[in-house]
């Protein structure tokens, strides 16, 4: 089969397609087809060394396909079932293996573009909402990067539950979008400090999501409010320097949490509850995703390069 290979870490050049066996199922595993594969900042950190990882390594954590082969105790789905995961491995190929567990059938109505689109995204806003902080209705917060592909999603969620959303974004046609998607203010990242004390009277944010990481996190401290939530979850601008804990008492008794998807979705029941209520969202209507570039697989390099070039809004897919 064909799949992205990357031999050593380094820049997007080290994505190579090759041809290489197909895996097998294991006991408690299915293969799967790939219809689409999700391109995340993950994948990027993966390859470029700042995640170790063991090579050779193709890239991949989330994919949409149709069910091939069943491991060994399989028994919950079926061959020719369509099913997603965020919880993929080496998912940049025209078939990967998965947990059977981790693997989630789409329901009718969601097409397998979209089911390569929300997961790791939709995943990830549905826990920072819901779980990692838990704002309540009328409370301000900041999203950073608030027309990226979690910005978007995280802002809809979170302005659904009437919570005050404050984005940051580095061009009008992005503040275009993160309006649309609910912001009730979208600032530049050179004042958003200064802003989001202005609008919310000197007090400053209940929450601060950021995951642009080393170039926001310090002015994102300085936006909080006593007893303000700082939940560092990526680092698209670098990762944050390590800081001096002391400043969490001069800032307000403030905290700082560094979440990771994975440890939100523990549990049979929570990966279900997190699915179902994205699913009740994207069927309904009240949650839209916004699929901003296809490309086929053979051109992972572009993909990644045009996510870390700031200049895509929403989901990459790569299209095996
Ligand atoms: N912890 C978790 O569980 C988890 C899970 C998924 C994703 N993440 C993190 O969430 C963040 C967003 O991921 P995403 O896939 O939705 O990406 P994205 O937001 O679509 O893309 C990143 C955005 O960050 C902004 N940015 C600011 N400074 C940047 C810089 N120096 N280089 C590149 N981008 C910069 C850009 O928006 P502007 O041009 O508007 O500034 C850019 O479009 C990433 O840090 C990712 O690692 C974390």
């Amino acid at each position: 089969m064909r799949a992205i290979v990357v031999e050593k870490a380094g820049g997007p050049e080290e994505l190579t397609l090759q041809e290489i066996p197909t895996p097998d199922p294991g006991p408690g595993q299915v293969l799967v087809r790939t219809h689409a594969a999700g391109v995340n900042f993950m994948d990027i950190y993966q390859r470029s060394g700042h995640y170790k990882v063991d090579h050779p390594f193709t890239p991949g954590g989330e994919a949409s396909g149709v069910i091939e082969a069943l491991g060994e105790g399989v028994t919950e789905l079926a061959v020719g079932d369509q099913v997603t995961t965020a919880q993929a491995k080496k998912a940049y190929a025209e078939l990967f293996v998965a947990d059977a567990d981790r693997v989630i059938p789409v329901p009718d109505g969601i097409d397998l573009d979209l089911a390569a689109a929300f997961p790791l995204q939709g995943l990830t806003a549905h826990y920072l909402a819901r779980s990692s902080a838990n704002p309540e209705p009328g409370e301000t917060v900041i999203v950073h990067a608030g027309a990226g592909g979690v910005g978007l999603l995280l802002t809809q969620l979170l302005a659904a539950r009437g919570v005050r959303v404050l984005t940051t974004v580095s061009t009008p046609e992005k503040a275009e979008l993160s309006r649309e998607a609910g912001a009730a203010d979208v600032f530049g990242y050179d004042d958003f400090r200064e802003r989001a004390k202005e609008v919310t009277g000197g007090e400053g944010v209940a929450v601060v999501y950021d995951g642009v990481g080393m170039s926001t996190f310090d002015d994102s401290l300085a936006s909080l409010r006593v007893r303000g939530e700082m939940v560092l979850f990526g680092a698209a601008s670098g990762p944050v320097p390590p800081f001096e804990l002391q400043r969490l008492a001069s800032g307000g008794s403030l905290s700082v949490t560094r979440p990771t998807m994975h440890h939100f979705m523990q549990t049979p029941e929570e990966r279900a509850w997190r699915y179902r209520e994205l699913f009740d969202a994207l069927t309904a209507g009240t949650l839209s995703v916004r699929i901003d570039r296809r490309f086929p697989l053979e051109d992972a390099r572009e993909a990644h390069a045009a996510l870390a070039s700031r200049s895509t809004t929403g989901k990459l897919l790569l299209i095996a």
